[in-house]
């Protein structure tokens, strides 16, 4: 497997794009003004100098910790550069975080009145909400990346919040470099199920833990003719979802429903796919979502999962990987790891023989690129 590069997973500040732009990404989506721009925009250059720059100068340190003998986690952490380093990147974390909710919360009435016009007017697609689904433990016990109310909080009747709020956020978050709709992780994986599995008919498609479909409408286009599935345990995120859907002229099928107990009677997809649940999920829930996946799949289907690349890297990087684990609660995150993924396929009912895992470059200008696991059911 191709390590990620040590240093420079982002590039300098300069060449950072702003990634949110003024005004509407869509119907459905937020207004953004011009000085709420302005934030967005100086979160995202403050993010390119500390995952750039300054990140390359700790990882210079960290490589001569490892050279040296010592652990990164022992004696790192105590020098005025990591501790600078890691204390900004909590700061810049919280700001963007601060700055999109609060763009968010100012239209949150209106936004929900709009998201429920879109989904009562005739249009592709449909949303299943079933409010007997119980949020997983590992997601109900943590605000992943410390966002208040994680992907679950409702205010408001029909709140689409936390949804509206993921879009804006993670546009920041990957700083414009993961396409303009945040579909880079959608595109590296259909392509990769197209290379995969080149003589299955992709006619059903699910998407498993699809947030408000960001990755999912990437499988729309790549696969025009296909039926395509999203389900997600947050009802606010599914609601956005399915209007953004349709604000963006796509068909999907959002339904609420948890990944380890899917809905569907087995053989219902050609294709299962995920795209950064397995490292917001845990090891007991992991061996019962591949599961899932085998069941629900026809004979000779393929699943497909996007990681991040936090496998197999070297000592130095690895310990600067874990600084989301740390300290932006992502338990999950330096655990997934040190898994046997192939393992575990293995354990689900796919042959060894067929699994996959790998790192393929971003379709757009992610650096560091996404780890691939993929597997096909036997025929
Ligand atoms: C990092 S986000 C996924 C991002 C999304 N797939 C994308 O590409 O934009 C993780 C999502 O997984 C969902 N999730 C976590 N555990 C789940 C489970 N057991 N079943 C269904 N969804 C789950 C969360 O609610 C959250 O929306």
């Amino acid at each position: 497997m191709r390590a990620v590069p040590a240093g420079g997973t982002e590039e300098a500040a300069a060449e950072a794009p702003v990634g949110v732009a003024a005004g509407r990404l869509h119907a459905a989506a937020p207004e953004v003004d011009p000085e709420e721009r302005a934030l967005l925009a100086f979160a995202v250059a403050f993010k390119g100098l500390l995952r750039g720059r300054m990140r390359d100068a700790v990882c210079v340190r960290a490589e001569a910790c490892v050279a040296r003998g010592d652990l990164p986690e022992e004696a790192l952490t105590e020098e005025p550069i990591y501790r600078w380093w890691s204390a900004a990147l909590r700061a810049q974390q919280d700001f963007y975080v601060d700055v999109t909710a609060a763009i968010v919360d100012r239209q949150l009435e209106a936004l929900a009145a709009t998201a429920r016009t879109i989904a009562r007017d005739p249009g592709p697609g449909s949303l299943t909400l079933d409010p007997s689904v119980r949020v997983p433990t590992y997601q109900a016990a943590v605000d992943i990346h410390c966002v208040p109310g994680s992907y679950f909080l409702e205010r408001i009747a029909d709140d689409v919040g936390p949804g509206a709020r993921s879009e804006l956020g993670s546009l920041a978050f990957a700083m414009g470099r993961h396409g303009a709709m945040n579909e880079d992780k959608g595109v590296v994986a259909a392509e990769f199920a197209r290379s995969f599995a080149p003589d299955l008919a992709i006619r059903r498609i699910l998407d498993l833990g699809c947030t408000i479909g960001m990755s999912t409408l990437a499988w729309c286009d790549a696969f025009p003719a296909a039926e395509v599935h999203a389900v997600d345990v947050s009802a606010p995120c599914l609601r956005y979802g399915h209007a953004r859907a349709r604000a963006l002229g796509r068909c999907v099928h959002f339904r609420q429903a948890d990944a380890e107990a899917l809905p569907y009677p087995d053989g219902s997809f050609d294709v299962v796919a995920s795209h950064i649940l397995l490292h917001e999920t845990s090891r007991a829930a992991l061996p019962r979502i591949f599961a899932e996946c085998h069941r629900v799949l026809v004979p000779g289907g393929a699943m497909v999962h996007v990681e991040v690349p936090i496998r197999d890297l070297d000592p130095a990087a690895a310990f600067l990987a874990r600084w989301d684990a740390w300290n932006n609660n992502e338990p999950f995150w330096g655990h997934l790891a040190g898994l046997d993924l192939a393992g575990l396929c293995v354990q689900a009912g796919f042959p060894q023989e067929g699994v996959v895992e790998t790192v393929v470059p971003s379709a757009h200008q992610k650096a560091g690129g996404w780890l691939v696991l993929a597997a096909r059911k036997p025929a």
